[in-house]
C-alpha cells in the first residue's frame, strides 16, 4: 500500500473522541437548560392563556439578557415544549423564531412568519400591512394559534421606522375579535430600546424575563450535561469542564457566555483528537482558550491586506475604544482621531467620504460593527464599535502592520 493509502486508512481507523459532535455546535438545540428552569416556568405562565381561553389575550413578553446567557435556546426550547403539549390536548399552537438581524423591515418579518406557518401568501404585490392582514384572515380559517419570537429584535427597533415596531408591539390594541398572534421579544439589554416612545416601550417592558450571565457553577453544571451528550465515556474527566467554567464564570471575571464556554469545549476536543489522544487534558483547555480570541485571527487575513489609510482609521477606532472605556464611538470622534494620527505618523488625512468608506468596508469585513445611532442622540449619526477583544492585542497588531506598511511605502 502506498504511503498515501495507508495515512488515510489510519486516520479514518482513529477511534472519535466525539459521540456526537454536531450536539457542540451552536445552532444545536439541547434538551433541557440547567439553571434556565425557572424562566421556562415563567413563560408558560405567560403564555397559559393559549390552552386555558386562547384568542382571549395577545401576550408579549421581553427576553433580555448579555451575549450566550441563553436567550435564543430559552425561546426555542420553551416553543418546541410548549406547542408540542399544547397540540398534546388539543390545541392549535404554533412557534415561529424570526430572526430579524437578516429580517430587518416590518415587510420581511411578516413574510417570514407566513413562510414558516406555510401559509399561501404571495410574496409580491401586498405591503407589508396587507400581508399581515392576510396572515390573520388565514389564521381564523385554520383557527390556529401563534407564539411569534423576534429574536435580536434591537436590530429591527434601531433600524425600522418607529411606526413599524409601534405596528408590531401593538398589534390588538382596539381589536375586538379573537387574538392569535402573541410575541416573544428578544433583545441584548433594554437601553438598546430606550429611544423607542414611551408608550410602545411600556408595551415591551410590562413582562421582562432577564437572563444574568452564568456563573462558574452554573457553566459547570451546563458542561457536565453537553458534554456528556457530545463525547464517549473516559473521554474527559470533571477538571476539564471545571478549568472552562472557571475561565468563563462572571464570578471569576469571565463573561459568564455558555457559547463561549462550549466553543473552548468543543476545541479543546478538537485538539485532543487531531494529537492522536485518548483524553482531553488540561493542556488542549489551554490550548483551546489561548487561541479563543480567534476573532482576532479571523480579522487579521482582511487586516493584512487593507490599505495604509484603512488601517490609520481602525487605529483610530481602537483607541477611541480604549480609551473612553465605551462600547461605541461615533463617527466624527474617529474621523478627528484619524487626523491627529495621520499627524502622528506625517500622513496626509484622506477626506471624509473616503474615511466613511473605509468603515463601511471595515464593518462588511467584520472588523467592526458600524449602525447608524439611535434617535436618543444628538442628530443621526454613524456609531462604531468593535465586540470582540481583547483589543490591546488587536491594537499591537494593527500597529505593527503600519509599520510594516510604511517601511515598504505601500
Ligand atoms: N442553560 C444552558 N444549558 C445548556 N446549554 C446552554 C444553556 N444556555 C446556553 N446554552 C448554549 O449556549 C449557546 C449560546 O446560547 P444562546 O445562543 O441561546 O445565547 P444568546 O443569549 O441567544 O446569545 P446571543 O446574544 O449571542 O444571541 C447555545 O449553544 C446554547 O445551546
Ligand atoms: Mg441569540
Amino acid at each position: 500500500m502506498s504511503d498515501t493509502w495507508r495515512i488515510v486508512e489510519e486516520e479514518l481507523s482513529k477511534p472519535s473522541l466525539f459521540r456526537s459532535r454536531e450536539s457542540l455546535m451552536p445552532e444545536h438545540l439541547p434538551d433541557k437548560l440547567p439553571h434556565r428552569e425557572s424562566e421556562i416556568r415563567s413563560l408558560v405562565s405567560y403564555f397559559k392563556h393559549l390552552v386555558h381561553d386562547p384568542g382571549s389575550i395577545s401576550q408579549r413578553v421581553l427576553i433580555i439578557g448579555g451575549v450566550g446567557t441563553g436567550k435564543t435556546a430559552l425561546s426555542k426550547l420553551f416553543g418546541k415544549i410548549f406547542t408540542r403539549t399544547a397540540r398534546e390536548k388539543g390545541y392549535n399552537v404554533s412557534y415561529v423564531h424570526v430572526n430579524c438581524h437578516r429580517n430587518r423591515t416590518l415587510y420581511n418579518i411578516i413574510y417570514d412568519i407566513a413562510r414558516q406557518l406555510a401559509l399561501p401568501i404571495p410574496s409580491r404585490g401586498l405591503s407589508a400591512k396587507e400581508m399581515f392582514d392576510a396572515l390573520l384572515v388565514f389564521l381564523d380559517e385554520l383557527d390556529q394559534y401563534v407564539i411569534v419570537a423576534l429574536d435580536e429584535f434591537h436590530y429591527f427597533a434601531s433600524l425600522s421606522q418607529s411606526d413599524a415596531v409601534y405596528f408590531l408591539a401593538r398589534t390588538y390594541e382596539a381589536y375586538e375579535g379573537s387574538k392569535r398572534i402573541n410575541f416573544v421579544f428578544i433583545a441584548s439589554d433594554t437601553s438598546k430600546l430606550a429611544f423607542l416612545d414611551p408608550v410602545t416601550e411600556g408595551y415591551l417592558l410590562r413582562h421582562v424575563i432577564k437572563l444574568l450571565p452564568y456563573t462558574s457553577t452554573q457553566l459547570h453544571d451546563i458542561l457536565k450535561y453537553r458534554a456528556s451528550i457530545a463525547f464517549f465515556e473516559g473521554v474527559y474527566d470533571d477538571e476539564v469542564l471545571k478549568a472552562i467554567a472557571d475561565y468563563e464564570g462572571v464570578d471569576k471575571g469571565g463573561g459568564g457566555n455558555a457559547r463561549h464556554a462550549l466553543e473552548a469545549l468543543l476545541l479543546a476536543g478538537d485538539l485532543a483528537e487531531k494529537d492522536g489522544a485518548r483524553r482531553i487534558t488540561i493542556e488542549h483547555v489551554r490550548r483551546s482558550l489561548a487561541s479563543l480570541s480567534r476573532e482576532i485571527v479571523s480579522v487579521s487575513e482582511f487586516i493584512k491586506h487593507s490599505s495604509l489609510h484603512e488601517l490609520l482609521v481602525l487605529l483610530a477606532i481602537i483607541k477611541l475604544l480604549r480609551r473612553s472605556g465605551v462600547r461605541e464611538v461615533r463617527i466624527g470622534d474617529v474621523e478627528e482621531e484619524y487626523r491627529s494620527i495621520c499627524e502622528y505618523y506625517g500622513e496626509i488625512p484622506r477626506k471624509h467620504t473616503q474615511v466613511y468608506e473605509y468603515i463601511q468596508s471595515l464593518s462588511r469585513a467584520g472588523v467592526v460593527s458600524a449602525h447608524p445611532s439611535g434617535r436618543g442622540h444628538r442628530g443621526r449619526s454613524t456609531m462604531v464599535s468593535i465586540d470582540y477583544g481583547p483589543l490591546d492585542v488587536l491594537e499591537n497588531y494593527v500597529v505593527e502592520t503600519i509599520k510594516k506598511r510604511r517601511e515598504l511605502g505601500l
